[in-house]
């Protein structure tokens, strides 16, 4: 893990979107803050500024290719909170987005914001971001040499297949409960449920809509292979979303996902989720607090 995120960290540092300096700092603050309490994380000292106009114009013809191919099956098999988020903030084939700009809309919409990072946050820093209604985005784009598949998020995984949900009022919250339940709890036990519960949800979820099952876990979202997969495979266990089922299954990373959970509506996973942080936001702070 520690291995992991030196690598992200080094990749990121000689993009040319980004200040190098600023960066090293940035993520140097974010592992820094890996073992802080909650109130003494300073989610902006983790910040990168996007020097958009460096982008090549590989970088945007990467964005526009992927974005016309993925709309191809999802205008059919998106979830309809996705396709209207995506339009309410304005994201479009011919560039890689402004940050700023996508800001400009999400914050009349939601408060949410988005916000370039050096590359992989410790959990509580993430957490940290999630609860203050901001999401930490990677903003370099993948190379055309790996356009179908990229082990680590670039801006494509992060804006195009996360941000659009943002503009949901009811993922918002859902999201934002998520983020201070995470950062809150000190219990491995609800450490290891809530990381669940993010991957069978944020990042590989299904929800029906008018009887059909749609996409709109950013992982699906993004991948072609994985979205087609997710959908058609007879080997996928397709199951009703249920906070306690979800929380209590192990999920397994490197291969298409076998079990998907679908949920019925977004205020269902925004009501579980209320329920849960409840549990965890009014547990006596004791034992491993801190
Ligand atoms: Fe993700």
């Amino acid at each position: 893990m520690g291995e992991m995120k030196a690598d992200k960290g080094k990749s990121i540092l000689y993009s040319a979107v980004v200040d190098s300096d600023e960066a090293r700092k940035a993520q140097e603050a974010a592992d820094r803050a890996a073992d802080l309490p909650p109130d003494q994380i300073d989610i902006d000292s983790m910040k990168i500024t996007q020097q958009w106009e460096k982008y090549t114009p590989e970088n945007h013809e990467v964005w526009g290719i992927i974005f016309r191919k993925r709309m191809e099956q999802l205008k059919d098999y998106g979830s309809r909170v996705f396709l209207d988020g995506s339009k309410a903030i304005n994201l479009r084939p011919d560039c890689v987005p402004k940050l700023s700009e996508v800001n400009a809309r999400l914050k009349s919409l939601t408060g949410w914001g988005s916000y370039g990072v050096p590359g992989y946050l410790p959990a509580k820093s993430f957490f940290a971001f999630l609860a203050k209604r901001q999401f930490p985005t990677t903003i370099t784009v993948r190379p055309m040499t790996s356009m179908d598949y990229l082990p680590e998020p670039d801006i494509i995984h992060d804006v195009f297949g996360h941000v659009p949900l943002h503009a949901d009022p009811v993922f918002a919250d859902f999201l934002q409960t998520y983020g201070q339940a995470a950062l809150h709890t000190n219990d491995p036990h609800h450490t290891e449920r809530l990381a669940r519960l993010f991957w069978f949800t944020v990042e590989f979820g299904l929800i029906r809509e008018d009887g059909r099952v749609k996409l709109y876990g950013s992982g699906l979202i993004s991948s072609e292979g994985e979205g087609h997969h997710a959908l058609e495979s007879p080997k996928v266990d397709r199951r009703p979303f249920d906070m306690e089922t979800v929380c209590d299954t192990a999920f397994e990373i490197d291969h298409y996902q076998p079990i998907l959970y679908v949920l019925d509506s977004f205020e269902q996973l925004r009501d579980a989720m209320n329920t849960y942080a409840e549990r965890i936001l009014s547990a006596p702070a004791g034992a491993g607090a801190r």
